[in-house]
């Protein structure tokens, strides 16, 4: 099987809805990065989305709604939550911060997770009582959904612990021997998975995976704390965020998070080149040129054994959060041995979504 990338003309937006109908999954731009969709409702389709991942069947999947499918009521009417889920004391609140959240945030790269209707298959939600729903803001997976005429679960589209793709030809390298298309909506524009916000039945919100909507930025919309449970610690499943696991992300080359910046390493932080022949290097910020000069003097080494990706020149979060995956993606391609990556020092906002998957994608490397 070789994936058609198709372009996003009318018809081959058609042509991808028509094959979801039947029961076929199919690559799918999002704004935050591609995803791997199948009906909602048909778990024949959702099992196929677990086996060509090759993902464990307690990592459960977002479910991608429509544009139409703004309010509570309209998931409801979808079958895809059941407000009696919230316990009656606090169901008015935890319903009036979902749907406040709703009109903040949706279309856009939010994920709420909330008591799930009996009808969505527990193939998708790995068996929980609850279901993680987004309105992707991407204008091809919004015309795909409303064409398929239902909502589409749909993971990342890579296989299982690996990077997530930001292009149509990154989901052709994953998968495209497993999978009949991928639509192509150009890169995707913010680089990083969804911020998983849950609301607890008794109207409690913690986020359980960091991205570009941040803490603060709920909490101020919602007057409310926002619970960050810690990173699990272990590579098993942590029970509030499943497939949240301390290894994801990785690249194939093994991969180092440095102490620190670039510029201040001194060759006693640096044990790595002793095991490498050409190196990669991801610099979060600043001029590659430099950095390199910088490191190979400190190696003692040629600059052509040393390879830079700068993600932004300036230090832009929204910018290094856009080009990570891309530019780590491009390193694991190339003839380095080993990566090395700087630390993102800044945990809180997006800072913290960044952090987060340059400690998963070299978990268990350094
Ligand atoms: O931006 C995104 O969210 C992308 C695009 C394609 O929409 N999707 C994505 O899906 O990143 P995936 O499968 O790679 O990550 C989904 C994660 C799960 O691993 C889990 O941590 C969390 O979302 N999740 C989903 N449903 C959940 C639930 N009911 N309870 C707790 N966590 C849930
Ligand atoms: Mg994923």
């Amino acid at each position: 099987m070789k994936a058609r990338i198709l372009s996003p003309t009318p018809e081959n937006i058609a042509l991808a809805a028509a094959a979801l109908r039947s029961g076929d999954i199919v690559g799918m731009p999002t704004e935050t990065v591609y995803g791997l969709a199948g009906g909602v409702s048909l778990p024949l389709a959702v099992a196929k989305i677990f086996d060509v991942k090759e993902r464990p069947t307690f990592d459960p999947l977002i479910v991608h709604v429509g544009s139409d499918s703004k309010t509570l009521e309209s998931l409801s009417e979808l079958r895809l939550v059941d407000l009696t889920g919230f316990k009656s004391s606090t169901r008015k609140r935890a319903r009036a911060l979902a749907q406040l959240l709703m009109d903040e945030f949706w279309p856009g790269p939010l994920t709420l997770v909330l008591p799930k209707h009996q009808d969505v298959p527990d193939i998708v939600t790995s068996g929980l009582a609850t279901v993680g729903i987004r309105m992707p803001r991407h204008p091809i997976a919004q015309r795909l959904i409303d064409m398929t005429g239902m909502p589409l679960a749909a993971p990342s589209a890579n296989r299982f612990g690996r990077i997530s793709p930001t292009r149509a030809q990154d989901v052709d390298a994953e998968l495209g021997d497993r999978i009949n298309y991928i639509l192509d909506g150009g890169r995707s524009d913010v680089g990083l998975e969804s911020t998983v916000l849950a609301i607890s039945p008794d109207a409690k919100l913690s986020v359980l995976r960091p991205g570009i909507i941040s803490k603060t930025e709920i909490e101020e919309i919602t007057g409310m704390p926002v619970d960050r449970p810690p990173a699990s610690k272990s590579r098993r499943q942590s029970p509030r965020a499943p497939g949240m696991l301390e290894s994801h992300y990785a690249p194939h080359k093994p991969l180092t998070l440095l102490p620190c910046p670039v510029l201040k390493l001194r060759k006693e932080d640096f044990k790595v080149p002793l095991k490498s022949d050409r190196l990669g290097v991801l610099l979060l910020s600043g001029d590659p040129a430099a950095a390199r000069k910088h490191l190979a003097a400190v190696l003692g080494v040629e600059n052509d054994r040393i390879l830079v990706k700068t993600l932004s020149r300036t230090g832009d979060f929204q910018e290094i959060a856009h080009h990570l995956f891309a530019e780590l993606r491009a390193l694991d391609g190339s003839d380095v041995d080993w990566i090395v990556a700087e630390p993102c020092s800044v945990e809180v906002g997006l800072g913290h979504a960044i952090a987060d998957r340059l400690k998963r994608a070299s978990a268990g490397r350094s």
